[in-house]
């Protein structure tokens, strides 16, 4: 038996735990630390298995789930669980219909005042009663066929934001809440995600992963999906002296006591008021943090409620009116790709036109290869199809037993498009990498802005004035297609552009003409290799010091050079096994664009290996990032100050105290032409 002030400490600690519960999971502004809390739970947790009579149906430790069960037992209602006429018009007129329908049967004329109605959101889960006894949480029960349910109470009791007992003084002897348990899309998406993380099985959407999980056998896996609450009305009531005269007033009665009630709902006078707030729910839909189908509308006034009664199994005092439906089914006509800005291949369904979130879709997306293996969706499939909002139409699952016979055989991207449908370059799957992609960067039209943005960036061939604005014209009106394109333009050309005067036209002309003296890694990296970037064109062009040892260059002759592991040197190897892309490097040649390279392989180390130079004062031709790169591309090193192991100083127009401290020391001073003249000993 256990002591009296451990029985104390025991209901202390349930009290305790569960006022931190709500704080958390109810009115989401957590109390404690986590750690804190799990202190509390560890402790009441030990107490309950030293003295088991502690563990009373409300302790909080029961939310973690119990032993498996056989199977759920049957539980009769005390009150039916019935559910409400839903009107299929989603227009206004739905709300209108209603309200003439409940005037009616109030026998109400013209002359008398508008119905109070209260509005709230149709919830998409699983409906659930749960039976308070003396405010203790006795049991949770499905809707079954409205007389008869399941018994689900250790799943339930995992709910967090279901109360195990109320907070009230002196509760109802029986008092029934009932209404939806659901599952928020932020926690659908991270509970899907870990499980994709773990190679799990997902769920298929919110309401699938609710109602999987209230009616899953073993309550600890229930107790590990993210499930909420949200109470909308009651079943039986005994003994609750000061029960609400309405509808509304009842839910702010069930907040009071902590269960957690919806605050998207209003009440409000007519018709007007439901028009209003179906149309204020339906544009805020897809930014709520729950789906929902629709709204319902319910005849406030529990009196009035009483009067209208029911109809066979339905209130007339309350409809749903629904929303378009975000799901709907349909078949797969084809699987085709679409190349996207970076070459990726992202296949699409082809979808019979249905009539889903509002709109007619007629393609959804299949993400990537693993998507369409996981789903294992294949053309000729019926699937169902989501689309939320503005979120681009996606495939949830496949309906098995709709599969044709005989059944079509897997889809596979690179099987179906070994080359890419927009260039007809060909098409690989990097190791490690989700996507299929096009190997034509240079070359491939989808891909055309972005690699010309890429090759004109300050960090690549630095064409100043060719930003996206121009990029877009460029391309829109057929006038380059790829960067060789862009040494053909000329001043009356660019002139003829939008927004471009002939002075800014003359200035891109010149900055084109720049361009065409770079470095080789400047070049590299133009490229826009994917994986290659400033850093490893640099490493590559110091190692093979000339672009046709790079092309030439087998996997393992990449794997070489410093920092270049299999992913680069596949991504090298792809990019210059595409013959579109050697044909632009041709044309980017032919056009004049050119820098200093190593002829031989011994000068691939660099005539500048182990050197260190110092750049000081204004170079008449070279800005000071060009004369590191050539240096740095001859295997030199350029340092920040001079010491006796300069070997040499590069000296422009006002150089200072660098210059002085040269002379001191006897190191070596060159200018520009000097500079070029040590690189272009043995440099073609
Ligand atoms: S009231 C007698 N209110 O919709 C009226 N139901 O057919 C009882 N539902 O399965 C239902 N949100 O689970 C009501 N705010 C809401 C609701 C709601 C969702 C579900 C309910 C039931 C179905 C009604």
């Amino acid at each position: 038996m256990a002591a009296p002030e451990l029985v104390a400490r025991a209901a202390a600690l349930r009290q305790e735990i569960e006022r931190h519960n709500t704080a958390y999971y109810v009115l989401d502004a957590p109390t404690i630390p986590d750690a804190e809390y799990d202190r509390l739970f560890r402790e009441l947790q030990a107490l309950e298995a030293e003295y088991p009579e502690l563990a009373t149906p409300d302790s909080p430790t029961r939310r973690v789930g119990g032993r498996p069960l056989e199977g759920f037992a049957p539980v009769r209602h005390a009150v039916p669980m019935l559910s409400i006429r839903t009107e299929t018009d989603t227009t206004a007129a739905g709300a209108r219909a209603f309200d003439v329908r409940v005037r009616k049967e109030l026998g109400l004329t013209d002359a008398d005042p508008p119905v109070e109605y209260a509005a709230e959101l149709k919830f998409d889960g699983l409906a659930i009663n749960l039976r308070y006894e003396h405010g203790v949480l006795v049991q949770a029960a499905t809707r079954g066929d409205g007389e008869t349910g399941e018994d689900v109470t250790q799943n339930v009791r995992t709910v967090h934001s279901v109360p195990l007992r109320l907070a009230c003084e002196s509760p109802p002897a029986v008092l029934e809440v009932r209404g939806e348990i659901y599952m928020r899309r932020d926690d659908f998406e991270r509970y899907n995600a870990k499980q994709r993380a773990d190679g799990k099985a997902t769920l298929v959407n919110p309401r699938n992963g609710a109602a999987g999980s209230i009616r899953q056998l073993d309550p600890r896996l229930a107790a590990q999906r993210p499930l909420s609450f949200f109470a909308y009305g009651l079943g039986e009531v005994q003994g609750w002296a000061a029960q609400p005269a309405t509808h509304s007033a009842t839910l702010d009665a069930l907040a009071a006591m902590g269960v957690p009630v919806c605050g998207e709902r209003i009440v409000g006078n007519g018709a007007d008021a439901l028009v209003a707030f179906h149309d204020d729910i339906e544009a805020r839909r897809d930014r709520l943090p729950f789906d929902i189908d629709g709204v319902v509308y319910k005849v406030n006034r529990l009196d009035q409620q009483r009067q209208l009664g029911f109809l066979t199994r339905e209130p007339r005092w309350a409809v749903a009116h629904k929303f378009p439906a975000q799901e709907e089914m349909t078949r797969v006509e084809a699987i085709e790709v679409q190349v996207g800005r970076t070459g990726a291949l992202t296949p699409v369904a082809r979808l019979h036109p249905v009539f889903v979130g509002g709109v007619t879709v007629t393609n959804a997306t299949l993400h990537n290869q693993d998507e369409i293996d996981r789903k294992d969706v294949r053309v000729g499939d019926t699937v169902i199809v989501r689309r939320a909002g503005d979120v681009i139409p996606e495939v949830v699952a496949v309906v098995p037993d709709r599969r044709p016979q005989p059944e079509p055989p897997r889809f596979n991207i690179l099987a179906s498009y070994p080359v890419c449908p927009e260039c007809g370059s060909h098409v690989v799957r990097l190791d490690g990498e989700a996507a299929v992609r096009c190997t034509g960067g240079l070359y491939c039209p989808a891909q055309r802005k972005q690699a010309l943005l890429h090759f004109a960036s300050r960090r690549a061939m630095d064409i100043e004035g060719l930003g996206d604005k121009l990029v877009d014209q460029l391309v829109d009106r057929g006038l380059v297609k790829t960067p060789a394109d862009i040494y053909a333009l000329d001043a009356a050309t660019l002139a003829g552009l939008d927004r471009m005067a002939e002075k800014s036209a003359a200035n891109l002309v010149a900055a084109i003409k720049a361009s065409k003296d770079t470095s080789l890694a400047r070049f590299i990296f133009a490229l826009g290799i994917r994986n290659v970037g400033e850093t490893t064109a640099k490493d590559l062009a110091r190692h093979f010091g000339s672009l046709d040892a790079l092309i030439a260059a087998s996997e393992d002759d990449l794997l070489a050079v410093r920092d270049v592991g299999p992913v680069v040197a596949q991504s090298i190897r792809q990019f210059f096994a595409e013959p579109h892309n050697l044909e632009v490097v041709a044309r980017l040649r032919t056009a004049g664009v050119r820098w200093p390279e190593a002829t031989g392989m011994q000068q691939s180390a660099g005539i500048l290996a182990g050197k260190t130079l110092v750049l000081t004062g204004t170079l008449p031709t070279l800005t000071r990032d060009a004369a590191k790169e050539m240096i740095e591309a001859a295997g030199g090193k350029v340092a920040g100050s001079v010491s006796k192991k300069t070997d040499y100083v590069v000296a422009g127009a006002d150089a200072g105290s660098k210059l002085a401290k040269a002379q001191e020391l006897g190191v070596a001073v060159i200018d520009e032409a000097g500079l070029r003249a040590l690189l272009g000993a043995t440099m073609g």
